[in-house]
């Protein structure tokens, strides 16, 4: 890392967690550095043999060593892990406080812990569990560019970073990233379909239809072309992949995709309204 370390607690050992600590780990940030907290032991063992950071039962115990606190609880805890907090740590307002739970608005925060905090709310995705993340990041106004690329860092580990400049964008970054593998997921199981009902079995069609997915995902990444130049570069005229993509095109696909986010910023932004 080429940030400072500062002491940096996670209340909660669940999935995101141990993705997030030992992709921070394996950057070279200092294990003597990371607390954990969880109300179950098993987790926390597991982090302490295999990565050596501080743990703890006790949430207090470790929000008080920390100078930045990750809450990493499913959200419809957070409400009672906050109050816990505001009333057990005494100096919240000089620790930047981050949030990974999808939904609850930095007002929200506000009310359980205190009008003085300074937060950032990250938007992970799922691949971040195997390092090929794409988090959304969005900061108050009272955050400093230290304590932003303190945590750029810190989620870089678990894949990409991208901030946006409010909680709106965030959510629109959710039903794009956040939702998008169930999309990519939902159109291969489509594709994998396609080949078993022509003949294939399912392994050999899931085979050919992920590692296509993945190279796909790479040539785009490697490449500074348009999307769209990409997908004409591999459509020769005439030929079969042309006579494929005009079935996609005659199905509206821009407009099938442009419904699906619309619906799910639409469900994030009620969601929001359930804290
Ligand atoms: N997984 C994803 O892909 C993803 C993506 C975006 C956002 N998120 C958000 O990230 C957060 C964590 O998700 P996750 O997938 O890591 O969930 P998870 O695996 O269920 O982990 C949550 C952890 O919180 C612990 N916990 C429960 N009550 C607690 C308390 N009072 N104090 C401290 N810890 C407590 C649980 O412990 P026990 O198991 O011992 O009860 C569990 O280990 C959630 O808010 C989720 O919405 C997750």
């Amino acid at each position: 890392m080429t940030t400072s370390p500062r002491n940096i607690a996670f209340i909660g050992a669940g999935n995101m967690t141990q993705s997030i600590v030992g992709g921070m780990v394996k950057s070279g940030y200092p294990s003597d550095k990371i607390y954990v907290s969880n109300p179950s032991p098993e987790k926390l063992e597991k982090l302490k043999s295999s990565l050596n950071v501080h743990t703890s039962q006790d949430n207090q115990v470790v929000a008080e060593a920390a100078d930045v606190i990750v809450l990493s609880v499913k959200p419809q805890l957070m409400a009672d892990v906050c109050a816990a907090l505001k009333k057990q740590v005494s100096n919240l307002s000089e620790k930047l406080i981050v949030t990974i739970a999808a939904g609850i608005r930095i007002e929200k925060y506000r009310q359980y812990l205190g009008d003085d905090i300074r937060m950032i709310r990250v938007m992970p995705n799922t691949p971040s569990l195997v390092g090929k993340g794409m988090s959304g990041l969005v900061a108050d106004d009272r955050v400093s560019e230290a304590d932003k690329a303190f945590i750029t860092e810190a989620f870089d580990g678990v894949g990409a970073t991208l901030w946006v400049a409010d909680e709106d964008q965030l959510d629109i970054l959710g039903a794009v990233a956040g939702s998008g593998p169930a999309y990519f997921f939902e159109f291969m199981a489509s594709l994998q379909k396609a080949a078993t009902a022509l003949g294939f079995d399912r392994d050999k069609a899931r085979q050919m239809v992920q590692q296509t997915a993945l190279g796909a995902a790479e040539m785009a990444i490697a490449s500074e072309l348009e999307l769209e130049e990409l997908r004409k570069q591999v459509t020769s005229k005439g030929g079969s992949t042309a006579k494929g993509i005009e079935v996609y095109q005659a199905a509206d696909i821009d407009d099938i995709s442009g419904q699906a986010v619309k619906a799910a910023v639409q469900r994030n932004q009620e969601m929001a309204k359930l804290f």
